[in-house]
């Protein structure tokens, strides 16, 4: 079985469900309130254990009472957490709006920016495949990067939060799977079109583009591969799920099939309210 290791985020999603967001100055009655598992690595890696990997998550939590919550749910989901560290510091926490099944985030690092690493060659030292995103300290997603590129250790980055994503990242990560907002913002960056980007840089960056699916560039042609219609309650974690899934059936050796199972295992990951309720497992596809 292919070693997939997370290096990543791991928070408490506090989500509020809302018909509209409020007004500056303007206070409006919530729908629901929620607290569930969250942190685009936390959510990767039990998306790619669910899908059958063999999952170790690297991050930090803090010495609170939701630190210790995160570390029984990765247990729970038998993930692997040799190399999760406490820290002195609270833990990573969301504020999520879910109006209509879509979700705006704001993200409060907390313990994730605590995390320090001093020997990448530990924990990725039988890895297969790293899984990244943005909401660690940048250097460090840059580093594990360069060490990967080293040591030829296949990556897949979600750049989100975008705003911290640069050019080297792009360089150096193997797949880079962004959502439409975050993709106009690298193309930006990058000083390039959407088009030219994902023309130039053929089954490397493979866009989320919500219910629509995903788009990638192979072989001189867009392939799109739509998702099927589902009626979406909470699309948070949907990306992640991609990401997880994508991870876990990659190194069975078809890109594009790969590509499908993520695609599936996503749509329906949005049928459930939180981001790791609705991951499925690779039983409940077949
Ligand atoms: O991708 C979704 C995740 O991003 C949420 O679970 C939340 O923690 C945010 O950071």
């Amino acid at each position: 079985m292919s070693r997939i290791v997370v290096l990543g985020s791991c928070s408490i999603d506090y989500v509020v469900e809302t018909e509209h967001q409020p007004q500056k100055g303007e206070t409006i009655k919530g729908i629901e309130f929620q607290k569930y598992f969250g942190g685009k690595g936390a959510n990767q890696a039990v998306a790619a254990k669910r899908f059958g990997g063999d999952v170790a998550f690297v991050g930090a939590v803090g010495n609170d009472e939701a630190g210790k919550q995160i570390l029984a749910n990765f247990k729970n989901e038998g993930i692997q957490t040799n190399f999760l560290k406490e820290v002195e510091a609270s833990t990573g926490a969301a504020v999520i709006t879910i109006i209509d099944g879509d979700n705006s985030i704001i993200y409060v690092p907390g313990a994730n920016h605590q995390f320090t690493v001093t020997d990448f060659s530990s924990i990725f030292s039988d890895a297969d495949i790293v899984l990244l995103q943005l909401e660690l300290p940048k250097e460090i997603i840059l580093d594990a990067l360069t060490y990967c590129v080293e040591n030829e250790i296949t990556t897949i980055l979600d750049p989100a939060p975008s705003e911290l994503f640069s050019a080297e990242m792009f360089e150096k990560a193997t797949y880079i799977t962004p959502n439409e907002m975050e993709f106009s913002d690298i193309a930006r960056k990058l000083r390039t079109t959407e088009k030219e980007l994902l023309e130039k840089n053929p089954q490397k960056i493979i866009l989320s583009k919500g219910a629509e699916g995903v788009s990638y560039f192979a072989n001189g042609i867009q392939v799109n591969v739509p998702a099927e219609k589902v009626e979406a309650v909470d699309s948070t974690g949907a990306g992640d799920t991609f990401a997880g899934v994508f991870a876990a059936t990659l190194l069975e050796g078809s890109f594009d099939q790969a590509v499908k199972w993520a695609v599936k295992a996503s749509a329906l990951s949005v049928k459930s309210k939180g981001a790791q309720t609705g991951m499925p497992t690779r039983m409940m596809l077949k």
